[in-house]
């Protein structure tokens, strides 16, 4: 993620505020979960409890959307125990810019770090897609907008006409590689889990009554294509760096999710607690006075603050190179919007809010 991730992720912020009832109801399981445990262990007055709560947040880029749901999270926990001590984690890829992340949790005014002066917070650079901590150590793991960001794969990430692929058909290879995937992730969140721990999760879905051709992103995806073969026919770049241009994401099915949670089910003890289908409107978080060529940029900025990296891994040479390239295809895109603005800019993304909870 580049620098300006926090500053264009008003999207993926209204997906947090679209899943906030699943929050709040999650984070009460969570505490309930814990009061219920310390009455068994040691009848313990309920106004403490003697472990630390551990808090990780996944795909958490550069902290600022993260600082909502956390602050939620630790408010109501001290409700219940006043001098609670908590640690919070943010993890995400190694490239990811740590240092924006830690001025963003130290300096933003509303950072849950003001909330107590017990609450000590790190970041793990590793893949999700690996284990990133100790087995039976969170209480709540939380994933918005991340989980359903994938590692590169020729075989399935390829389009010919978009960077972003919306799949309508599956192999079935794709289909069984999907449901892997997503089973990965459950199943790693559910050994990292203490017992009665949380773990709530959003992840893109295919929604099957939206035609391709409404889909703004997909719109999108498609015009990052031609320009960046604009630049290829300019000798800037190679058509097979250009054809190879991918954002590893799985639109999963929803077949694919239930699939993977019943699996996750039988294997380990997570159970589902709630699953939710929401869509996401551009107009849920933007105004539709805005003109098209307005909210074409505001729809590029956005979803280029969340590929920007992920698009240079495509592009050969060092480090100038890249960023002097994609300065070029940024100032072709907003030349090209200016005489052919994106139209019908609305239907953003489907998506599942899922909780799970860890059983005893
Ligand atoms: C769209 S951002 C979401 C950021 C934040 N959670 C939010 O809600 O605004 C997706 C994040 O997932 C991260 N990500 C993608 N694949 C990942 C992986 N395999 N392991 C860890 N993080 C990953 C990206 O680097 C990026 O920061």
């Amino acid at each position: 993620m580049e620098s300006t991730y926090n500053d264009f992720s008003k999207i993926q912020s209204q997906t947090i505020s679209g899943t906030w009832d699943m929050v709040i109801k999650s984070c009460d399981k969570m505490i309930d979960n814990i009061k219920s445990k310390n009455e068994r262990l040691s009848k313990l007055n309920s106004n403490e409890n003697p472990n630390v709560i551990r808090i990780l947040d996944i795909g958490s880029s550069h902290g600022r959307n993260s600082i909502m749901p956390i602050n939620l999270i630790i408010s109501n926990v001290l409700k219940q125990f006043p001098s609670q001590c908590f640690e919070v984690y943010h993890e995400d890829l190694p490239e990811n810019n740590f240092s924006l992340l830690f001025k963003e949790i130290s300096d933003n005014e509303n950072s849950y770090i003001k909330l107590s002066n017990q609450i000590y917070f790190y970041a793990i650079g590793n893949s999700f897609y690996n284990q990133l901590v100790p087995s039976n150590s969170i209480d709540y793991v939380f994933s918005f907008s991340a989980s359903h960001w994938d590692i590169y794969n020729d075989s399935f990430h390829y389009d010919k006409v978009s960077i972003g692929i919306i799949y309508k058909e599956r192999s079935k290879e794709y289909k069984k590689y999907c449901i892997d995937n997503l089973y990965k992730n459950f199943s790693l969140r559910a050994k990292e889990l203490k017992k009665g721990g949380i773990f709530l999760v959003t992840i893109i879905n295919e929604n099957e009554c939206t035609n391709v051709e409404n889909d703004s992103l997909y719109q999108l995806f498609c015009l990052f294509k031609t320009l960046w073969r604009e630049i290829a026919n300019e000798n800037l770049i190679s058509f097979n760096e250009v054809e190879k241009m991918a954002i590893p994401i799985n639109v999963y099915k929803k077949d694919e999710v239930y699939d993977a949670i019943k699996l996750v089910e039988t294997d380990h003890q997570l159970k589902l607690v709630t699953i939710e289908q929401n869509v996401q409107k551009f107009s849920d978080s933007h105004s539709l006075f805005l003109s098209d060529q307005e909210k074409s940029e505001i729809l590029f900025s956005t979803m280029n603050a969340a590929c920007e990296s992920s698009l240079k891994n495509f592009i050969k040479g060092d480090q100038n190179t890249k960023d002097s390239l994609y300065k070029l295809f940024i100032s072709k895109f907003l030349n090209h919007i200016k005489v052919s603005p994106l139209i019908n800019i609305d239907y953003l993304f489907s998506y599942y809010s899922i909780i799970f909870e860890k059983i005893c």
